[in-house]
């Protein structure tokens, strides 16, 4: 092993737990920009410790994997530059990346034990350096450590720095997102004179221009993904032919296929129920009674107007793996908008 992964931080970020974890995403969401408060905690449940620890688990992997029915690349190693193209924060990656490596490979003794601390003065020397406004940092600076603690400092350090959004993406501003997030489509009151059907947009990838179908007012997210044709299986290899850009299996809340994180629109979508609630849980994705939870099964939302989601790229069965080891989801809370739950539920 070498020096980097066995310096002083490292030892100390080797300490924390998926529950402290959450405490410093808490902690840190206030000072998170608007454009990735809800984000950032959804990152923190598309990669949480328990993978990173199931996928260490050499003995017995390949049956492990399938009995949790592991489908699509559940590897953080393998996607470190790539598994938050969807946090704004993203955009200065490559000088995020530079700094937390930097900060975990420093032989001294950290200046605070407060992980949150480490993590604002990290984001705070990038700000200075690049000039942007240190909110938009924390997100993607906590990520950052999570992923180091998650792939080890090596790898961590040997990751290119790539980004993974087009030229068109790169160009927005926070307020455009933001914009974009709110507006609504729906047919506007010709429609609603006419007694038409109103037809919205969802957005599946902030990330590209055209990453978008329509969905027409009752239709379940799945069945309206439809509608978009393209290759999706070259990308995802989860995504059946025809299927469209979520991948999908049962439609019936059965395989946790679908699951999705809401970045806008949240409200517009139709509420969770019991069944959604019960399986979303059972599939280790989210555990929590809001009646909109940042994490969804795409089919089971309908849409009353334009939503913005991000596919994560793996999916699993994972409830009674995690109850056997005593490990909570913890986390929840339906938008960063609201008051974080401080002590995780167990299930
Ligand atoms: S497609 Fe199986 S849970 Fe949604």
């Amino acid at each position: 092993m070498s020096s980097e992964n066995n310096s002083p931080f490292m030892g100390f970020l080797l300490k924390h737990d998926q529950d402290a974890w959450w405490s410093v995403v808490h902690k840190l969401a206030s000072s998170v920009h608007q454009v990735d408060r809800d984000a950032t905690q959804i990152w923190f449940y598309f990669w949480p410790l328990w993978l990173r620890g199931m996928l260490q688990e050499a003995a017995g992997r390949k049956k492990l994997f399938e009995e949790l029915e592991v489908k699509g690349d559940p590897d953080l190693a393998r996607q470190i530059d790539s598994s938050h193209a969807f946090v704004y924060g993203h955009r200065y990656w490559p000088q995020v990346k530079v700094a937390v490596a930097e900060h975990a490979a420093s032989q001294g003794a950290p200046e605070s034990l407060d992980l949150t601390d480490q993590i604002r003065s990290v984001a705070s020397q990038v700000a200075a350096s690049t000039k942007v406004d240190e909110s938009l940092l924390i997100g993607i600076t906590a990520i950052g450590f999570m992923t180091l603690q998650q792939v080890g400092a090596d790898a961590f350090k040997a990751a290119e720095g790539k980004l993974h959004i087009s030229d068109w993406a790169r160009k927005r501003s926070p307020q455009n997102i933001l914009s974009h997030r709110a507006k609504n489509d729906g047919g506007g009151l010709f429609a609603y004179l006419k007694g038409l059907r109103k037809d919205y947009t969802i957005t599946f990838n902030e990330g590209f221009k055209t990453a978008k179908f329509k969905l027409i007012e009752g239709v379940q997210l799945t069945q309206a993904a439809m509608t978009d044709q393209a290759d999706h299986p070259y990308a995802d290899s989860r995504c059946e032919p025809g299927d469209g850009p979520l991948p999908t299996e049962c439609r019936s809340a059965a395989c946790g296929t679908c699951w999705i994180g809401v970045l806008g629109g949240n409200d517009r979508l139709s509420a969770v129920n019991p069944l959604e609630q019960r399986r979303i849980a059972r599939f280790a994705y989210i555990d929590t009674e809001e009646a909109r939870p940042l994490i969804r099964l795409a089919c089971k939302a309908h849409a009353k107007g334009n939503v913005t989601v991000v596919v994560p790229p793996w999916n699993a069965v994972a409830g009674n793996y995690l109850q056997g080891k005593d490990i909570a989801i913890g986390g929840h809370a339906a938008s960063a908008d609201e008051q974080p739950v401080v002590d995780p539920r167990r299930h």
